[in-house]
């Protein structure tokens, strides 16, 4: 038998796409000086790159926004390096309007050099004075602008009361849930194959998760979206 035409019409049914996108934001930004010289925190990408693997297990479509870290890029996710804040947020901006889900685990430089020389400055003994001007803050501004059925989870690095800052962040940048961790001592996040992250959301929801390999809180993290995501698609 040849080819035969479609007999069946269209359907009228709108199918809700089959995977979910997730886009997720990880490690440090580096606000440049000189050519030679910039800011940046000890960040090192692992929670993002194993929440971007974790998110990929659960089926989703993954984009990766990553500062510069040393980490392999995780299978079947979309990685986008960036390497300033003003660059992560133009990429997570280009990135934003069609995900799901949105995961900022990156620790932004909250502040730049107000000038970044071209050239390398050169010494002269003297003490050098550096003004600084505020980054945009990347969570908070896509939050603004946020479609009710996206799901916007940030992360709250800590050094001290952990807990009541990240709920003072998790409404000052009106997202649905905060991932609070500590970032205080040798035993603090930064760098750590191992986290401990308690995830608080509107209305009193709170669940710690770990402590534990980061592999595993990461896949931990993904599963207790779920029920949120469920709420949402209604
Ligand atoms: N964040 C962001 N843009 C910034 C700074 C932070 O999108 N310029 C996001 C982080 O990715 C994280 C959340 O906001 O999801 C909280 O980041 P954190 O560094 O803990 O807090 P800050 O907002 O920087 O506030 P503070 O430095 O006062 O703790």
């Amino acid at each position: 038998m040849g080819l035969t035409a479609n007999r069946y019409p269209p359907s009228p049914i709108r199918f809700r796409p089959l995977s979910l996108r997730c886009l997720i934001t990880a490690g440090p930004t580096r606000e440049f000086l000189d050519p030679v010289r910039f800011v940046s925190n000890p960040s090192t990408g692992k929670m993002g790159y194993a929440l971007a693997a974790a998110a990929r297990a659960a089926g989703w479509t993954v984009d990766l926004v990553s500062g510069p870290v040393s980490l392999p890029e995780p299978a079947g996710v979309m990685v986008y390096p960036v390497v300033s804040a003003a660059e992560m947020l133009r990429q997570t901006d280009a990135l934003f309007g069609p995900c799901d889900i949105l995961i900022m685990t990156a620790a932004v430089s909250d502040w730049r050099p107000q000038v970044s020389h071209p050239q390398k400055l050169k010494k002269t003994g003297e003490a050098l004075t550096v003004e600084f001007e505020p980054t945009e803050d990347i969570l908070a501004a896509l939050a603004r602008r946020r479609r009710p059925d996206q799901l916007l989870v940030g992360f709250a690095a800590e050094t001290e009361d952990v807990e009541a800052h990240a709920l003072a962040k998790l409404a000052r940048k009106d997202v649905d849930l905060i991932a609070a961790n500590s970032v205080a001592g040798p035993q603090g996040a930064f760098g750590s194959d191992q986290n401990r992250l308690v995830l608080l959301g509107r209305d009193g929801f709170r669940a710690v998760l770990g402590p534990a390999a980061k592999t595993a809180v990461a896949t931990a993290l993904i599963a207790q979206l779920a029920p949120f995501l469920a709420a949402r698609s209604r």
